[in-house]
């Protein structure tokens, strides 16, 4: 079952910390900049400027066509936003910011919400419930477990407050590429899929919906939008799989998990 999926020596995972921890110092980093009137073209400069200057290269640029280095995605848009200067950030809005740096070779996968001024109540609950959400997938990472039992925990976690999880995306294997096996779906069944072993490497990425799990791509061929309109958040964390649990690669320095960050 698990013979596409690469296992990494524990000893390689020395790569994928430091490209992970880039990774979240990156979003560490653009915290203070996410405010009222800033577009998120402005935003993707920051990223970019800041990925380079500390030796990481950008890994979504030219990635099957994407020309920025960050995917910012604001309210119901569920993935895969394109950065844009005439896009301004307004009071209210929640939004993904999705980076994936890589660093000798090594890719560092991560995202996080992130509150432009004052969130209402219904979006706070739905951000702090989409951490929960990735956090209660994360603590099925265990040698012996699946990606089913990973799915499983995470779609009933969101359905427990009525929200639904995004089935057209999904985690994915990482290390010295940007996707491959195994494909950590949102949603499962316990004991299914591909069984969990040390050195298997790969993100936990959950998108919540407060309505329905059905979603769009517009005409960009990216950007990617909840069927009714209705708000969507997302995280995501890379971590590896070790003899007795998982070691996550993506952890804010500052040790921030959800927003507010302070
Ligand atoms: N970082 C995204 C992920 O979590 C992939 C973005 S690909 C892009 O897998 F081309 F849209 F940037
Ligand atoms: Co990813
Ligand atoms: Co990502």
């Amino acid at each position: 079952m698990a013979k596409n999926v690469t296992k990494y020596k524990l000893e390689e995972f020395d790569g994928l910390r430091r490209a992970g921890r880039l990774a979240a110092e990156t979003l560490d980093y653009i915290t203070p900049f996410v405010k009222p009137g800033v577009s998120t073209g402005a935003l993707d400069d920051l990223l970019e400027a800041f990925m380079r200057q500390h030796g990481g290269v950008p890994a979504t640029i030219g990635y099957h066509g994407y020309e920025k280095a960050s995917c910012i995605s604001p309210n119901h848009v569920v993935c895969h936003g394109i950065p844009s200067p005439t896009k301004i950030l307004q009071d209210g809005d929640i939004i993904n910011i999705d980076i994936t740096v890589i660093i000798d070779g090594w890719y560092g996968d991560t995202s996080r919400m992130y509150y432009v001024g004052k969130p209402s109540i219904k979006a706070r609950r739905l951000v702090e419930t989409t951490y929960a959400t990735m956090m209660a997938g994360i603590e099925q990472c265990l040698p012996g477990k699946t990606t089913g039992d990973i799915g499983h925990a995470m779609q009933t976690l969101a359905a427990e407050y009525n929200y639904s999880t995004v089935l057209d995306f999904c985690g994915h294997g990482i290390g010295r590429v940007f996707h491959g096996a195994p494909n950590i779906l949102n949603y499962g069944t316990p004991g299914t899929g591909v069984k969990l072993e040390p050195g298997m490497v790969f993100t936990v990425e959950p998108m919540v919906n407060v309505g329905t799990y059905q979603t769009l791509t517009l005409s960009d061929g990216w950007t990617t939008i909840t069927k009714d309109r209705s708000l969507s958040a997302q995280f995501e964390h890379m971590l590896g799989i070790t003899e007795t649990g998982y070691e996550i690669f993506t952890l804010s320095p500052k040790g921030w998990t959800y927003p507010p960050y302070r």
